[in-house]
């Protein structure tokens, strides 16, 4: 059974894909086996970074039923010890995952021979990406120093705590219920914080509530700020932990600075990672210190997996629209533009 250390962002084009690659390769280093997977689907190039021929078969076919097997997906990369698990790029069309499917992958990559399976996801807050973000409590985050990357973060981790909240209580029951119209009272423009929901599920539901909202206040999500130029940047990476803690009630840490490199673009050009290209860069050193602390036995026992539902139930599909799209803005205390540097 290998740690699962799913990645996500809120936005796009943060550095997902190459970290999952590197810290892949990173972890390989250290003597860990790894397994990289590209859930990505729809956008899955993690192939492209690690320089592999696209020919092989990956989770689209396990979608499709072409393949019935996780196992057989897995291919060596040619780097000791880390193998990979292609996307849908051979076989695409595979944006809403049911809820067995998703359980399939979760349990197969989880089953895994392997000390660390790293997920790369796609950006945002589709149920695909949340969900498998949520087959582990303290995955990590990409962001860049910009507020609308930090905002976007804040969104998903919001998002992702919504959704595990609901994914904590039996279907169709009483507490999803109250979840539900607390989403969709929100998009009203009420004020309340998910710590009010929190407050009211364990009023009217004790029984059950309790154990569900101390389980969600084990999620320790892990955040790497990527293409960082300052220490300044720091500063407002420091803002989202602020507003994770006082609004949803949460800690985050931050587990790495990686600042911006020439080295990355290069050798994402040349198809080979950058701890193989340019092992010498100051990425492919933040990367190696980043998998030392996920190496870190402590932290691996930290990485423990969370009970939820999986279940076909999901939040209605207004509330969901509701949660992202006006998610951050209204809780972002301070202005915005006094970041921007
Ligand atoms: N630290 C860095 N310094 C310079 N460039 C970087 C750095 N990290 C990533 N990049 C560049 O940013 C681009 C996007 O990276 P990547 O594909 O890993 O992002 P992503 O978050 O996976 O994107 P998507 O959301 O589309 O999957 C790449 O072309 C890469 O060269
Ligand atoms: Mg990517």
């Amino acid at each position: 059974m290998g740690i699962m250390i799913p990645i996500a962002s809120g936005k796009g084009g943060v550095g997902k894909s190459v970290l999952a690659a590197n810290l892949g390769v990173a972890l390989a280093e250290l003597g860990k086996t790894v397994v990289l997977a590209d859930l990505d689907l729809g956008g899955a190039n993690l192939h492209t970074i690690l320089g592999l021929k696209n020919r092989h078969a990956g989770i689209g076919n396990l979608v499709h039923r072409t393949e019935s097997k996780i196992e057989a997906l897995v291919v060596e990369t040619g780097i000791p010890k880390l193998f990979f698990i292609p996307g849908d790029v051979l076989l695409p069309g595979t944006a809403n995952l049911d809820y067995s499917m998703k359980r399939k992958i979760i349990k197969g990559l989880s089953a895994l021979p392997s000390d660390f399976v790293l997920m790369d996801l796609g950006a945002g807050s589709s149920y695909n990406t949340i969900d498998f973000f949520l087959s582990s409590f303290s995955g990590l985050i990409v962001t860049v120093p910009e507020v609308t990357s930090i905002l976007n973060a804040y969104s998903f981790l919001k998002t992702a705590l919504f959704r595990g909240l609901f994914r904590s209580f039996p279907p169709r029951g009483p507490e999803r219920k109250m979840i539900t119209d607390f989403a969709s009272r929100r998009m009203e423009g009420t004020e309340e914080s998910f710590m009010t929901l929190e407050g009211r599920l364990l009023e009217s539901f004790p029984a059950t509530a309790e154990a569900a909202i101390a389980q969600l206040g084990t999620i320790y999500p892990r955040v790497v700020l990527n293409m960082g130029r300052s220490s300044r940047d720091l500063a407002v990476g420091a803002r989202l932990r602020d507003i994770s803690s006082r609004n949803l009630g949460i800690k985050i840490e931050y587990i790495g600075f990686a600042p911006r490199d020439e080295a990355v673009p290069r050798s994402v050009l040349e198809r080979r990672p950058v701890l193989v290209a340019r092992p010498d860069s100051p990425f492919a050193a933040t990367v190696r210190a980043i998998a030392r602390r996920l190496a870190d036995p402590a932290a691996a026992s930290a990485a423990s997996a969370p009970r939820l539902y999986m279940d076909n139930e999901d939040l209605v599909a207004v509330a969901e629209e509701g949660l992202a799209t006006t998610a951050g803005q209204d809780e972002f205390p301070e202005d915005p533009r006094d970041t921007s540097a």
